[in-house]
């Protein structure tokens, strides 16, 4: 299955650095892929446009909030430095076409165009986290390095957790050990 994180060494954390975005990124990406394995593995086999569309509704809504922090938090920060044309314009776009595969879904009634859509969709989802690992984050990496903390804690904001800086153990900050 294409889609697969590329080569770790490129999203390493240096010591002592706090979290980047890009690395929460990544994280949804890991939990999105369990989702996409599990769909690919069962929509075969399912037999109602009503539950294909209730499963296509559950990925839409978890993978709308990942699209929305790339697109108003990662993005605006990238295209500051690079123009909003080339991977940037390649990127919403294929967050537009992955939201429009969905809201077809929404509206199919069919159970084999259903399931076609869906899977659709999930290729097309595999194709872009792809590229995003392989292209984007290391060059977010390199243009943004000095905002990457800032954005991580703005990421935090967005997902409402709150993020420890490496080596500072929860008792520290007055939690439990
Ligand atoms: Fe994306
Ligand atoms: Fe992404």
């Amino acid at each position: 299955m294409g889609g697969r994180p590329g080569d770790a060494a490129a999203h390493a954390l240096p010591e002592g650095q706090e979290m980047r975005i890009i690395d929460a990124l990544l994280g949804e990406h890991g939990a999105f892929y369990a989702i996409f394995d599990h769909l690919e593995r069962d929509v075969p086999g399912m037999h109602e446009a009503a539950a294909i569309r209730a499963a296509g509704a559950t990925l839409g809504a978890a993978l709308a909030t990942h699209a929305a922090i790339e697109n108003e938090v990662l993005f605006p920060e990238l295209e500051r430095r690079v123009g909003p044309d080339g991977p940037l314009a390649v990127m919403r776009h294929e967050h537009d076409q992955i939201e429009d595969g969905l809201a077809r879904l929404a509206r199919c009634g069919d159970t084999a165009a259903a399931r076609g859509l869906l899977l659709g969709t999930l290729a097309t989802a595999r194709e872009h986290f792809a590229k995003e690992e392989n292209i984007l984050f290391p060059l977010a990496a390199q243009l943004l390095e000095q905002e990457m903390e800032r954005l991580g804690d703005l990421w935090a904001e967005r997902r409402g957790v709150v993020v420890r800086p490496r080596g500072v153990h929860a008792c520290a900050q007055g939690g439990a050990c």
